[in-house]
């Protein structure tokens, strides 16, 4: 038996079920916490630690190279995966892991940065620090270029911890005072307007103010996607796949509880957890659907017809988030057909509800992805196959200041990317209807260009 700290051995048990079950880490983790009382601080260093774990495969594995006896890590798999990844982390010296297992070069193991860096093949190195299939390295070197290796550190890396605060419910200072008097540190961040970094310590589900819906846990970026939707007051907005509701809820606190919000999604355990969501939150203008994926209801139709906003947060690889789901590198990146796959159905979405928006409506394409295919190249194809599409740039929306923190020089959509950003990767661009009138070369109408990534 090796005599691994509680945490440890804990994570070492979590890995084995991890990669073998179907559940998700997070149902995993859950369903374990149900079971085993831990403080929520032990609850924080198991997450945290059984993420890094699965997040580093590869490099775990690249580690242990000539540092292991053949077969020891076959035998020991969870357990020396563990250490390893703490040695390589930096938190937990090589005496002390030695003393775990004697087997181990341990010192060659905390020593790999340095043989990483040796290796000159850019798609070698990225499969390692992702922890990722060729196919997705080869994209995202190409993509990333000289950025490539800090793109996958990073979304192998920990996510930062945000929330936005419900203003339909209180202030931003508000929430920040009542935060503070249960005890939790928050800080304003600088791109969304509502948005708070947690710095800690974690119970936040515990507070006060959570129980009164006065915020909710949210990526920044995310945040800043609700914003682009900018409802017009009084207006009707369509989240036409809303799930469980993380950008409903941030457009029905712009609404300020003026208009009509309508979500829509195929499944039904999500808007389920939307419809609970929305009443803690305090939302009363909305209207929940569950639709089929390929026949829209007539009053769906109706609905789309009607629409001042239709937000289209995608199906996506969900590449921009992964570092809060790092499972998915087993079950949506395991072959490169899946982004076509996906890209077909981004692609059909948006045309049929742009082909069913009225003049000056708007389409708000979404994805927490940083692949092209999935982004820039859905919209070409989108605005391709509708003529009366213009671009309206997010510079426009949310002013030039703000935009030339999550945009490129021009303005026109939203990117944000994790090594370089503080928050998760999403993409963004708004499409809007021209009116018949309206030809490319009046003041109305916009730019077709997307961007060259
Ligand atoms: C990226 S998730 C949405 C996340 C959500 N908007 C949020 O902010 O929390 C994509 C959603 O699209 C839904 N979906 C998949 N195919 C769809 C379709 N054809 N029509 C509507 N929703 C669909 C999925 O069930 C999933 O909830």
């Amino acid at each position: 038996m090796l005599d691994l700290d509680p945490a440890d051995a804990i994570v070492a048990a979590l890995w084995r079920e991890a990669t073998t079950s179907r559940a998700s880490v997070t149902q995993l983790l859950r369903a374990y916490f149900r079971e085993v009382e831990l403080k929520p601080r032990q609850q924080k260093r198991i997450k945290q630690l059984l993420h890094r774990v699965l997040a580093s495969r590869a490099r775990i594995d690249a580690a242990l190279e000539d540092a292991a006896p053949a077969g020891i890590v076959e035998s020991l798999e969870g357990a020396v995966r563990v250490l390893t990844s703490r040695v390589l982390d930096g938190n937990l010296a090589t005496t002390e892991a030695k003393r775990k297992l004697a087997w181990i070069d341990w010192e060659r193991v905390a020593n790999f940065e340095s043989r990483l860096a040796q290796i000159d093949d850019p798609l070698r190195r990225v499969e390692i620090l992702g922890s990722f299939p060729r196919w997705l390295a080869r994209r995202i070197v190409e993509r990333f270029g000289d950025e490539a290796d800090a793109v996958a550190t990073a979304l192998a890396g920990d996510a930062p911890r945000t929330i936005r605060v419900n203003t339909l419910q209180c202030s931003v200072e508000q929430c920040i005072a009542s935060l503070e008097r249960d005890g939790i540190t928050v800080r304003r961040t600088e791109m969304a307007t509502a948005s708070l970094e947690v710095l800690g310590p974690s119970q936040l589900f515990r507070t006060w103010a959570f129980q009164h819906g006065w915020f909710e846990l949210q990526d920044e970026a995310s945040q800043l996607v609700a914003e682009l939707v900018a409802p017009p007051p009084g207006g009707l907005v369509v989240d036409a796949c809303a799930g469980a509701g993380g950008k409903t809820l941030a457009i029905a606190a712009a609404m300020g509880g003026r208009g009509t919000l309508v979500a829509l999604d195929v499944s039904a355990s999500r808007l389920e957890e939307l419809r609970r969501r929305a009443k803690r939150a305090g939302v009363r203008n909305l209207r929940v659907f569950r639709i089929q994926a390929d026949a829209w209801t007539d009053e769906v139709e109706a609905l789309l017809a009607r629409a001042d906003r239709v937000l289209v947060d995608a199906p996506c690889s969900g590449l921009g988030s992964l570092r809060r789901n790092p499972d998915m590198r087993d079950r949506l990146f395991a072959d490169e057909r899946e982004v076509e796959r996906l890209q077909t159905i981004q692609i059909d979405l948006c045309t049929r509800v742009a082909s069913r928006l009225a003049p000056k409506s708007r389409l708000i394409y979404a994805t927490c992805t940083v692949l092209p295919d999935e982004n820039q190249r859905v919209v070409e194809r989108v605005l391709a196959a509708d003529p009366m599409l213009d671009v309206v740039r997010v510079a426009e929306i949310l002013g030039s200041e703000r935009a030339s923190k999550f945009s490129d020089a021009s303005g026109t959509v939203l990117e944000t990317f994790p090594h370089r950003h503080p928050c998760d990767g999403f993409f963004a661009a708004v499409l809007r209807k021209r009116s018949s009138e309206a030809s490319a070369d009046t003041d109305e109408a916009e730019g077709r260009e997307v961007g060259p990534s």
